[in-house]
This record gives structure tokens, sequence and C-alpha cells, in this order.
């Protein structure tokens, strides 16, 4: 498993920094004033900070760049680096500014003079996200980073507000791994195994197979994964942190280890993108594991279906019509759209079994929501706008982006079917929309409800501010936030 990087936060001594190796960071603003940590660099340097700034390049310093000092002299160091970062900056900027510095690191040492920044644990948290990197399929030996020390003004008060970001970003590391990870390795037996693995944190886990999910009629999501030689199975994690009478909050998420379409089989060009089609499940997985790390006071249960979408001669074909465990029929008029079968099922029990205050579901559901909303930002969609409005305002916090879309009666029409009470497709229009109102006849009238549409985000071509190319950990901080901000008292 890939973990965040453990970041040291000490006392300021100024009296170490000659003698530190790697890189040595401060903080300036546009005012250029120095605190104690960068005037020390500059009486080392004999004066080197304040030229650089009052040079033209600091003049024309956006917030969050970086200019660098290499070899300077009077200091065993290899770099100082400048970060032009305002005492009052927002947290994303902190977070950016922390990011940034993660990726220049290489393998040296680094050390931060944070002197009392506000938002120190911040840029400590963002330098952990973007310290991400997946290598384990790498023969070339993974380059090990230096150790990271922010120097600070009150190291232990700054410890405490760091402990669970550092929880989080170990979340968001595990649904990285998750998305990241080949189809080959991250079966539905390797992934069950992994989230078993996190009973040592405390969580309960439970994993359903086969002939126990068709004990519970969960046909729906069998038929998903019966042309696969991997075992379909469903896994529940609980954390109860909260009062023990208290009903929890439930996250469903779609975890289909490999997307090949099944009979109604994917083109070839791009298919081995949809390794990632577990990425709902990666980031439920991912949220249950900061959960448990920080040890939060609520009651969260997590479900995530793991299935295999194959075409063999055992697999759903096309006009197949199966029963739900809510008892509704459907028509599969295409294989292809499998998550909205694997969560029906799931969504179904989740309301059953634990009677949810709310019910979240995420999934990398549709291609047309890349076409309505890029990389950029999760389909939103809700039965209930307080909820709705609570997960945007998380979002927002987390600079993740997330934009509600509709939902209406009006799109049922597309899901009607001449054989059975539904099929699984509404046509071109409004795809995104029709998974959506799809997945509601799922939903329990009463039952606040938000699903997460994140076959856009989940997974990227380019790096971003917190992530290197690949698994993002979408959502792992947002729905973090919303459980901090709305059920832990
Ligand atoms: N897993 C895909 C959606 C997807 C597409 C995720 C691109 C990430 C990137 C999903 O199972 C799917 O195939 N959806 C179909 C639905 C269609 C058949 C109604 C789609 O979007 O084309
Ligand atoms: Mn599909
Ligand atoms: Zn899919």
């Amino acid at each position: 498993m890939t973990t965040p990087p453990e970041i040291t936060f000490a006392e300021t001594d100024l009296d170490q920094i000659a003698a530190a190796p790697g890189r040595v960071v401060v903080f300036i603003g546009a005012d250029a004033r120095l605190d104690a940590g960068a005037r020390r660099v500059n009486k080392l340097t004999r004066g080197g900070i304040m030229r650089l700034v009052a040079g033209e390049k600091f003049a024309k310093a956006k917030d969050g760049d970086i200019l660098s000092v290499t070899y300077p002299m009077g200091m065993a160091a290899d770099a100082v680096d400048v970060v032009r970062l305002e005492k009052r900056c927002s947290v994303e900027e902190a977070r950016a500014a922390g990011a940034a510095l993660a990726k220049m690191q290489g393998e040296q040492a680094v050390l931060i003079l944070s002197g009392n920044h506000k938002h120190a644990a911040e840029i400590a948290f963002g330098f952990a996200l973007r310290a991400y990197d997946f290598g384990p399929h790498k023969s070339e030996e993974p380059k090990t980073r230096g150790p990271v020390t922010m120097m600070a003004s009150k190291p232990e008060e700054l410890a405490a507000k760091a402990g669970p970001m550092a929880a989080v970003a170990e979340g968001v590391f595990f649904t990285r791994d998750l998305v990241n990870e080949p189809a080959n390795i991250l079966t539905t037996d390797d992934f069950a195994a992994r989230l078993a693995a996190m009973q040592e944190l405390g969580l309960e886990v439970e994993i359903l197979e086969e002939a126990e999910l068709a004990e519970l009629g969960m046909n729906l999501l069998l038929s998903v994964g019966q042309g696969s030689a991997s075992p379909s199975k469903v896994v529940i994690m609980r954390w109860n942190g909260g009062a023990a009478d208290a009903a929890p909050l439930a996250l469903v998420g779609k975890g289909v280890v490999f997307d090949t379409g099944g009979i109604s089989l994917k083109p070839a060009a791009g298919m081995e993108d949809m390794t990632m089609d577990m990425g709902g499940a990666g980031v439920v997985s991912g949220v249950m594991r900061a959960l448990a790390l920080r040890k939060a006071k609520a009651n969260v249960v997590g479900l995530v279906g793991l299935v295999e979408n194959m075409p063999s001669s055992t697999a759903t074909r096309p006009g197949d019509v199966v029963k739900s465990m809510k008892g509704d029929t459907v028509e599969i008029i295409n294989t292809d759209a499998e998550g909205r079968l694997v969560l029906a099922d799931v969504l179904w029990y989740a309301q059953e079994r634990f009677e949810p205050t709310g019910v979240i579901n995420l999934a990398t559901l549709t291609g047309a929501i890349i076409i309505g909303l890029g990389h950029e930002n999760a389909g939103v969609f809700s039965n209930d706008d307080a909820f709705c409005d609570a997960f945007l305002a998380a979002a927002k916090g987390e600079a993740e982006g997330a934009w509600r879309m509709p939902l209406s009666p009006a799109y049922d029409k597309q899901l009607k079917s001449r054989v059975a009470d539904m099929k699984n497709v509404g046509g071109r229009p409004a795809g995104s929309i029709t998974a959506g109102q799809f997945l509601q006849r799922f939903i329990k009238d009463g039952t606040p409800w938000i699903h997460l549409d994140i076959a856009g985000v989940a997974s990227v071509k380019s790096d971003t501010t917190l992530a290197p190319a690949g698994a993002t950990g979408w959502g792992v901080r947002a729905l973090n936030r919303l459980i901090a901000d709305k059920y832990e008292g």
C-alpha cells in the first residue's frame, strides 16, 4: 500500500538551518516581510533572500509560486525554496503551496519553516496529498523521499490539527491505489481481502458471497458478474463511532473491477481505462479508512458491490429480464449499463438492513456525465435539497468539483419496457439523468439520497493540483468533511 509521507512537527530552532540538508523552505507574502526563519536564511546567505525579494521575479510572482535559490552559499542545503504565500491565504492556496513543494522534492530532505502560518497544517496536508506515486509495478526501485520536517512556533498544536488530516490523506491514498490497480491484480477477491484487512483498524467488515447474494435475491448484481470467473461479492464496512442507537449514514459504491461492457462489448480503444470502474467503491473504502484512522464520532456504513463485467457463454444477454432484490423486473437492453444494476440491489439492501438516515452512492456510472461536465465536476443528483446543499458545501470546502444535475419523473418514460417493469437504458438523450432516475426507483420514499456520478473525476489523464495523473481520490475529502461537519455533533 502506498502511504503518505510522514511529516514531523518540531519547535522552530533557527540554529539548525545552516546545517540542514536538502531543501529549506520559507514563506514570504507580497509585503516582502521576512519572518524569523527567512531572516536567518537571509543572514546565512549574506542578504540572498532580501535580494531575491527585491528582484523582478518576486515582484511578478503569484501566490503559491516558488522561487528557488540553488546551492546557497553559507548553507548546507541544496536549495532554498522561497514560496510566495500570504499569511492570510486561503486553505486551498495553502494546500496548493504544500503540493508544489512535494512536486519539487525528489529524494531530498525538506525542512519547512512555517513560522506561525495559520494554515501550516494545510500546507502539510497539500504536501502529503501531492507526494503520491503509484509504483508497485515498476521494476525500477521507487525513489525514497527524504524526511520532511515542519518547524513551527506551536508544534504540538499543529500536530494535533495535522493528525486527522494525515488520516484523510491515508484514506485518499488507499482510494488512489485501488483505482490505479490493474484488473488482473485487483480482482473481486483481492479487493475484498484489502477491505477485510481494515478490520485491524477497528472497522467491522463483512463479505457476502454469491450464494448469500442469491439467497437475498440480488439478481441484478449477480447478472452483471455471471460472465466472469471472478466471484461477485458485496462487502460491508461498519464504523460505529457515534451513539450506539443512532442510525448510520450509508455510503454505497459501484465496484466493477473491470467493465468490458459484457456482450454489449465496448470498443477496444480506451477499454483499458475501465480498470477504474470500481472508483465509487474505491472512494467508499477510502472514506471508511479515514474515519477509522481518525476515530470519527459518527456511525457510517460503507457497502460496495464488487463484480467484473465480462462477455462469455454465461454472461447476461441483451434482452434478458432479471428480477431485482426489491422485486421490480428489469429488461437488460444493454449489458454495458451495468453499474446501475449493481447499485440498485446494494442500495435496496442498504436501506432494508440499516434504515440509514441518508444514503450517498458513488459510481463511475456514465460516459454522458463526462460529455456534460468534463473532468472538473462530478454530477450530483439528489431527492433532498438540504442534504444535497450540505454535500455541495463540503465539496466546495475541499475544492472538489461538484455540480448538481436535475432529476424529474419527466425522464421516466425513457425507461419504459414492453416486457418488464423497466429497461436499464434510456437512450442517448440525458444519459446521466436517466441513469439517476433508474437508481431513484430503488430509493425508498423519505430516504434522503445523493447519487454522485464520478466517471469524469475518479481518474484523469494529466496531473491536478493535489494529485499526479491517474486516480485522484475525488470525494474522499468532501465526504469526510460532510461527516465531520454534519454527523459528528
Ligand atoms: N463504466 C461505464 C461509464 C464510464 C465511461 C466510466 C467512461 C468512466 C469513463 C458505464 O458502465 C457504461 O458503460 N455506461 C454506458 C451506459 C450506456 C450503455 C447507457 C455509457 O456511458 O456509455
Ligand atoms: Mn458499462
Ligand atoms: Zn461501468
